[in-house]
């Protein structure tokens, strides 16, 4: 009686099965890791003034933070400055602390409140200000967010917050850009650099309007850069994580958590490179090791993270409250 041979083409199927996987797998890890060390390690910059073709670098909510951050970096790249936040005062020491480091370049200040200017006309006779000058960079930098996570519904007592946040935060990058691109487009170059946040990335639970609006950011990003990568432009992205600011209230630096300076020198040192990126080596690391989870877990990660940080406020809070009646009695 013949005996029956025993069949290997489900082992090699399997074989290959986890051949394909294996190798998905790594070249899933390579380009991770190519995005977490390539902008600040291994590739080479590019000549930012020869893409920007213009003298003068427009810089968004500039007085504190990664604002401020960046006006430093751009004018030790030898680029004159124009700042736009509310308060005359905090202008004209950013500007004196820039002229004191860089006394080559020129600093501009303009007076702008985007959260009371909510009607696109307003903008009008600062773009035309603006507009005199040849702009060959635009960071669209400002923005803000509610003090705590919260539920949309938690809300209802801050409205007007809410509109706040959605009119600093999509209005400025959408007008300014709008604006500023026909001299760019005449001049064949420029870079316009949108600051979304690690929160766009993801849909951040307890977050949602701060967390929508930078979505927008980024989706806004995309299809500009399309539009306009023939006419010679730079569109980027920017998704920081946590940075030492006012926002964040951070006050010591970390390995995960640079200061303003650092961190805009990195960012700054990316663009052209990454169309969007973290722009921080260690951040970027941290959005890696968060693609490669599942969406369930993510998920459930950053609504456990929320959850605390509100409970945290909301004892914070508390017991604040309690100590100041008990100082009344
Ligand atoms: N810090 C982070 O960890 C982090 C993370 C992800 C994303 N981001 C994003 O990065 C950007 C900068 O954040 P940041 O942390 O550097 O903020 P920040 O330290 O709070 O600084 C905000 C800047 O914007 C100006 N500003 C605020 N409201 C304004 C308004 N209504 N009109 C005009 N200017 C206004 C402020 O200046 P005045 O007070 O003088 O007006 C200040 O210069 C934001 O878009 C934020 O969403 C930050």
């Amino acid at each position: 009686m013949a005996r029956r041979m025993p069949c290997y083409c489900w082992v090699s199927f399997l074989g290959y099965i986890v051949m394909i996987t294996t190798a998905f797998v790594w070249y899933k890890a390579m380009r991770a890791f190519l995005r977490i060390i390539g902008p600040y390690m291994i590739y080479p910059g590019i000549n930012l003034k020869k893409r920007a073709k213009g003298e003068w670098a427009v810089v968004t909510g500039a007085t504190d933070g990664i604002g401020k951050g960046y006006a430093f970096e751009l004018a030790r790249k030898g680029f004159n400055i124009i700042l736009i936040s509310r308060s005359q005062e905090k202008l004209d020491n950013v500007k004196n602390e820039l002229l004191g480091i860089y006394s080559n370049v020129k600093v501009k200040t303009f007076v702008f409140d985007f959260a009371k200017s909510k009607d696109a006309k307003e903008y009008q006779s600062m773009i035309e200000d603006v507009n005199k000058l040849e702009v060959g960079i635009l960071i669209n930098n400002v923005g803000t967010k509610y003090t705590h996570p919260e539920l949309l519904h938690g809300m209802k007592d801050d409205l007007s917050d809410i509109s706040n946040i959605i009119a600093v935060n999509t209005m400025p990058v959408t007008l300014l850009t709008s604006a500023l691109l026909p001299q760019m487009v005449q001049r064949k170059g420029g870079v316009v650099v949108n600051i979304s946040s690690f929160s766009g990335l993801y849909p951040m639970s307890h977050w949602s309007v701060y967390s929508s609006t930078k979505q927008y950011v980024r989706w806004l990003s995309n299809i500009l850069r399309q539009e306009y990568a023939r006419k010679g432009i730079i569109v980027q992205t920017i998704c920081p994580g946590l940075v030492v600011t006012n926002m964040t209230k951070k006050k010591e630096p970390s390995f995960f958590i640079p200061d303003a300076i650092s961190y805009a020198r990195q960012a700054v040192g990316t663009i052209g490179i990454s169309d969007e990126t973290t722009g921080y080596m260690t951040h970027q690391l941290q959005v890696e090791i968060l693609k490669f989870l599942p969406w369930f877990i993510r998920n459930w990660f950053i609504d456990s993270l929320s959850r605390n940080i509100r409970k945290a406020y909301m004892n914070k809070k508390k017991k604040a409250k309690e100590a100041k009646e008990a100082k009344k009695e």
